[in-house]
């Protein structure tokens, strides 16, 4: 008889559960919170750009956005593992047409929840799923230089600051400079937390 085969591993790679937090897609039933949130400058954009987005708009960018490597929609919803309560948002876009490079963006939706590690975690995650199922050598963001939660998590997680982009984003009544935020894969592959057994 010959012996068992031994039951499939999980992928480790791109798995999206941290010890914290975890990604998910968003479900047809988060749209409201997700049209709550998108709609509230200070859930996603107190550094950033921001427009009102109709619901309709939404539905239509989220069943869109498999498809589209340049959309901005959410791609997962972030989670917190204790009680699996959606805290914020993370998206990846190819912001260059002839370039072999993904942008990320991320929200923490729930400034209550702001300054606790989640962002951190969800990013190195989705930075982690990103680098495991697309061809890119190098992983980016583009962060308002006054929103430093945002520019020290990318530090934190191993990105480099890579040169400014000045007066690149208009936002609460004034042009703002961008700082351009990379890391390539050889960086990441040094850098990542280590798998498990
Ligand atoms: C940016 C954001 C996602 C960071 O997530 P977070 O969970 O709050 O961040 P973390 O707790 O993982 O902390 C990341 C780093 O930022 C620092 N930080 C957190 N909040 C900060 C604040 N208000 N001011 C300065 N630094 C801050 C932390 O100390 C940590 O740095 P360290 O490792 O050097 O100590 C979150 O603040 C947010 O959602 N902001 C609004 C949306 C936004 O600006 N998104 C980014 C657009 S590019």
């Amino acid at each position: 008889m010959s012996a068992p085969s031994p039951a499939p591993r999980p992928p480790r790679r791109g798995h999206l559960v941290g010890p914290h937090v975890s990604l998910r897609p968003p479900a047809p039933e988060d749209l409201p919170l997700l049209f709550r949130w998108l709609n509230d400058p200070e859930a996603v954009a107190p550094f950033d750009r921001f427009e009102v987005d109709s619901f309709q708009g939404l539905e239509d960018s989220l069943r869109t956005a498999p498809g589209d490597a340049r959309s901005l929609a959410p791609r997962f919803v972030i989670v917190r593992r204790t009680d699996s309560a959606a805290i914020g948002l993370v998206g990846y876009y190819r912001a260059h047409n002839a370039l072999d490079t993904i942008d990320l963006w991320y929200a923490i939706c729930l400034p209550a929840e702001r300054g606790k590690g989640y962002g951190s975690e969800a990013v190195g995650l989705l930075t982690d799923y990103v680098f495991s199922q697309q061809t890119v050598g190098r992983v980016g963001a583009v962060v308002d230089v006054g929103n430093p939660a945002s520019f020290r998590l990318l530090e934190r997680i191993g990105f480099a600051r890579e040169g400014t982009l000045r007066q690149a984003i208009f936002h609460h009544g004034t042009w703002h400079d961008v700082g351009v935020y990379g890391l390539t894969r050889a960086e990441w592959e040094r850098v990542r937390p280590a798998e498990g057994p």
